[in-house]
């Protein structure tokens, strides 16, 4: 009598938009009802996920949601040791023959813990499926939210993050028409001063907590220079504004 192979699950990372829960796609949706287990990346300070309380509604009775630990390190050393662990916590599901989704907040390929998990997974597994579903960024729902277009004829726009300080926007603001600044909390401050020096204040919107509670769209920010604002925000610099 034969044994049959028992063949292994495929892992999505699913982009499940910027926060407001109808921006979640349709495809999201069909694969969130069938996963047999869901994971989303904490920090080591809390579990709270917002894009976990937007599958919620979604996914089958008792399903797991287990929290992966991505500690907010700059270590290279323990940011690849937190990787690979999580890697393998993550394969021995697919290799049960289980179906897995890592949610996201926006798009699962911009900005987020799931671009290592996937590439740390192929690296050990090569022939493990993984697939990236797209989710509406934070950035376009920012935009609609401000009224603002992001890009029009031949300009063109450059997305970066503010997470080391202003010095990319010092080197980059020559090359670029448009400018999408993602992770501006952590050096607001300096943030700001940079965008004065080079006269763009009034060319620039802060938006935080795009589409969910609390929500701000900021077109006068001097006024707002010296309030930190939250982790979810974000600005739209348009150099012709
Ligand atoms: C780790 S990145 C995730 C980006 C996300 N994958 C995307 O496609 O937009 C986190 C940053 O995204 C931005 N962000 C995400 N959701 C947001 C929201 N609802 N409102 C404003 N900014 C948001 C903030 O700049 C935040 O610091």
């Amino acid at each position: 009598m034969g044994c049959k192979k028992l063949e292994m699950g495929t892992l999505y990372g699913i982009g499940v938009g910027p926060g407001d829960p109808e921006l979640i796609t349709l495809k999201a949706i069909n694969i969130l009802k069938r996963v047999a287990v869901v994971y989303a990346a904490a920090s080591t300070k809390n579990n709270y996920s917002v894009a976990v309380e937007i599958v919620s509604p979604h996914l089958q009775e008792n399903v797991p949601v287990e929290h992966l630990g991505f500690p907010m390190s700059l270590d290279r050393k323990e940011l690849a040791m937190a990787w690979e662990e999580n890697a393998i916590k993550v394969l021995k599901r697919l290799k049960d023959g289980k179906d897995a989704a890592f949610v996201t907040l926006g798009d699962p390929l911009i900005y987020s813990t799931f671009g290592y998990l996937m590439q740390t997974i192929k690296g050990i597994e090569p022939y493990i499926s993984v697939q990236a579903i797209p989710g509406i960024t934070s950035f376009q729902a920012g935009a609609a939210s401000a009224g603002m277009v992001l890009t029009e004829g031949e300009e063109s726009l450059t997305l970066f993050s503010g997470a080391l300080g202003a010095d990319k926007l010092r080197r980059t603001i020559g090359h670029t028409d448009n400018m999408v600044m993602l992770k501006v909390y952590r050096n607001y401050k300096e943030i700001m001063d940079t965008l004065d020096q080079l006269d763009l204040t009034d060319k620039s919107v802060l938006i935080s907590r795009c589409g969910l509670d609390g929500e701000e769209v900021i077109k006068d920010i001097k006024s707002r220079s010296d309030k930190v604002p939250p982790y979810l925000s974000l600005l739209l610099i348009k150099k012709k504004r």
